[in-house]
């Protein structure tokens, strides 16, 4: 499978997200990375549903939700008919609800993800693999864009590699750390900073891929 690079609109310029928009469009990234935030499952707030339903008009990219939040299924209907492709919600906000969460996503023909925070470990959702389209390795605490990789994380996707689909990690991917991940069997690179704060973003996602 060819490698998938999902830009994460949190770097972003909110104040002109459809210039945002048509820049990932032109680039070879077919997919886009939204950040959810509820202030309770990490200590940050971002935005909700109405904004990916209103963006979902404006592009036919594929929406890869990411919902850091407690409690994911009661949002799930929201943010499934708001538009996303693939919802990814975090392991350890649902523990032993999560395949229900799953067959609730899945209830809606779209893709089911689960993230996976650094300190959790890979074995804890090993389960639930056969029911995942995704897996989303996360290589920094969630939370905030910008933050630094964390080495030790990125050795967890030797364990998923070849078990899904859509092998994915976020947090501080760059050229660099981004190889290294590709390196141990990720195929999909969700990036904010080092895409949205380049002088050029169609040429940085070329070097992620
Ligand atoms: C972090 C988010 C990431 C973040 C990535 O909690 O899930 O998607 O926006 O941003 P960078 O690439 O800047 O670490
Ligand atoms: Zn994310």
């Amino acid at each position: 499978m060819p490698l998938i690079v999902s830009p994460s609109i949190l770097s972003c310029d909110f104040s002109d997200l459809r210039s945002e928009l048509k820049k990932i469009e032109a680039s070879l990234a077919k997919w886009i990375h939204l950040d959810i935030m509820d202030g309770h499952f990490v200590p940050n707030i971002t935005f909700g549903a109405p904004v990916i339903k209103s963006i979902r008009s404006k592009t036919d990219l594929f929406f890869d939700t990411h919902l850091m939040i407690t409690e994911p299924e009661r949002y799930i209907e929201d943010f499934a008919v708001a538009g996303s492709d693939c919802i990814t919600f975090h392991y350890e906000a649902s523990k032993e609800n999560s395949i229900n969460v799953i067959k609730q996503i899945k209830n809606f023909g779209i893709k089911a993800g689960i993230s996976i925070k650094p300190n959790t470990r890979a074995q804890e959702i090993e389960g639930l693999l056969e029911y995942l389209d995704l897996v989303l390795v996360m290589t920094v605490e969630p939370g905030f864009s910008g933050q630094s990789f964390i080495e030790e994380a990125s050795e967890k996707i030797k364990f998923f590699k070849d078990k899904v689909e859509f092998l994915a990690v976020d947090g501080g991917i760059n050229d660099h750390t981004g190889k290294i991940c590709k390196n141990f069997g990720a195929n999909v690179l969700v990036s904010g900073n080092y895409l949205f704060k380049s002088e050029d973003f169609n040429s940085s996602v070329l070097s992620l891929i």
